[in-house]
């Protein structure tokens, strides 16, 4: 079906035979691929079949398509090398985008598999995941009577997940929201921009944790918030230090991104205390807390709140897979119908089928017994981790932060003797992929030390990763 059109110079034939000679050189029409039958071209572009036939001969003659009697006319096996596919790109143009958006660019993929010893933060181990259930349960959503395929559906997403959701962080987390309550989005960071864009008027302060998720920061940053970054310590957000022009709050209370520290129950109370007192809005982000390796987790702030002044939000990336793009907001009654047709608005329902097999994923305790089965591998990788942190030469250097829950652990310098982004430098020269706390902070003065993440690096390269950034360490 490709795009010939008869503006431009020369006869009827000869701006054809161009256009298709193009489509071959550039790669939009690949070796192998047929042309349209002359007839069907003629008809459609409404000149005589000869016209079509003559701009197939010159291609023809010129070894870029050969014709097969009864079969038709295709592409040739080696019509372009890959040396000589021009590349065919859309034009630099002089629109700018918005004040908002023209210095913000999409963020590098962090690791990407590239080293040996790989100790990034955020990614679950994909080799885990059960894939032979999970494609069982898609194959048996893509057939015509188990989903109303021909239209669209309701924003909130699958009926089946609402309900399936609501259990499951009923259960495991207790949060309190029935399936109207859940609004299914495509990851975590979805649901942020979601709530962002029905809270926020342009220039409203949001607070953020310092050091803190970058993706989230950028966010609120893109949507015209002005960011308030407040330090961290060992209870979680230190609430007395949120300015007092904030409207929001987006905190990480079960496991603080990236340091790992559970926010203690008197903080969570006072932050719903400021909460009710400035009129604000809290955001909750939970996104790894199901991997839980000691005592028992503290209420999440949604199930605290009395006054609706939170907005749960969870993420499947890393109980499941990131490339699946699953998670899900729980907001106050307030806001549901604005966060419903933002949903709505932005991109209508994300795909039905997945969710429809995570629906049963959960239903059948597939989600249960995998959460079970990869929190006693990540358990053996994260006391490796811990056990090599506390000793020898990086326990001189390093303190490990508490927490109990989550895919990495954080480690604070004891000293300001070491440049820990040197550090994460020079220990990829010799594969080992790390970063440094400061990666994660706005300001460039507070704690800094290394976050190490054990969802990609098997438990056996454990000690000899952190042998290398010892070394680094050692030559910083
Ligand atoms: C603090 C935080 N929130 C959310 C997410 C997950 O986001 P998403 O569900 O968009 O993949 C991550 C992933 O690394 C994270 O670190």
């Amino acid at each position: 079906m490709i795009h010939v059109t008869l503006d431009g110079r020369g006869d009827l034939a000869a701006r054809i035979y161009r256009q298709l000679f193009d489509a071959i050189v550039d790669g939009r029409l690949r070796p192998g691929e047929r042309l349209p039958p002359t007839r069907d071209l003629a008809v459609r572009l409404d000149v005589s079949r000869n016209t079509v036939a003559l701009a197939y001969e010159r291609l023809a003659a010129e070894g870029v398509v050969v014709g097969r009697v009864g079969a038709g006319t295709f592409v040739g096996a080696d019509a372009v090398g890959p040396s000589t596919a021009r590349a065919r790109r859309a034009p630099a143009g002089r629109m700018a985008a918005n004040a908002s958006w023209a210095s913000v660019s999409p963020m590098a993929a962090a690791s990407a598999g590239r080293v040996d010893f790989d100790f990034g933060v955020g990614s679950p181990d994909a080799s885990l995941f059960p894939f032979t259930a999970w494609r069982r349960l898609v194959a048996r959503e893509l057939r015509l009577t188990r989903l109303d395929w021909s239209h669209y559906a309701d924003p909130g997403g699958h009926a089946g997940l609402r309900a399936a959701i609501a259990r499951h962080a009923g259960l495991a987390r207790s949060v309190r929201a029935s399936a109207d309550d859940i609004v299914v989005t495509d990851g975590a960071q979805h649901a942020l921009d979601l709530i962002a864009r029905v809270v926020l008027e342009p220039g409203d302060t949001v607070a953020v944790e310092e050091p803190g998720y970058p993706p989230a920061r950028r966010l609120f940053q893109a949507l015209g918030a002005r960011l308030a970054h407040v330090p961290v310590d060992a209870e979680g957000l230190v609430v007395a230090s949120i300015p007092r022009s904030t409207r929001v709050v987006y905190v990480t209370p079960s496991h603080q991104f990236p340091l790992g520290t559970p926010m203690s129950l008197a903080r969570r109370r006072a932050l719903l205390e400021w909460a009710a007192e400035r009129n604000g809005l809290v955001i909750e982000d939970d996104y790894d807390s199901e991997f839980r390796f000691e005592g028992r987790p503290l209420e999440p702030l949604q199930s605290l709140d009395t006054d609706g002044r939170v907005v749960y939000v969870g993420s499947f990336s890393k109980v499941m897979l990131p490339a699946l793009r699953l998670g899900f907001l729980v907001a106050p009654e307030s806001l549901r119908r604005a966060c419903l047709a933002a949903r709505q608005l932005s991109g209508w329902h994300g795909s039905l089928p997945t969710q429809a097999a995570l629906a049963r994923f959960i239903d059948e305790g597939l989600l249960a017994r995998h959460v079970r089965k990869v929190t006693r591998e990540y358990a053996d990788r994260r006391a490796r981790i811990v056990k090599g942190l506390s000793e020898g030469r990086l326990g001189r250097r390093l303190r490990l932060v508490p927490s109990a829950a989550g895919l990495h652990v954080a480690a604070v310098a004891t000293n300001r003797s070491v440049d820990w982004t040197e550090v994460a430098r020079r220990a990829e020269t010799r594969g080992v992929f790390v970063r440094p706390i400061r990666h994660f902070a706005a300001a460039t003065t507070g704690a800094d030390g290394l976050v190490l993440g054990y969802g990609l690096i098997p438990a056996r390269r454990v000690d000899e990763g952190l042998r290398r950034i010892a070394d680094a360490v050692a030559r910083a």
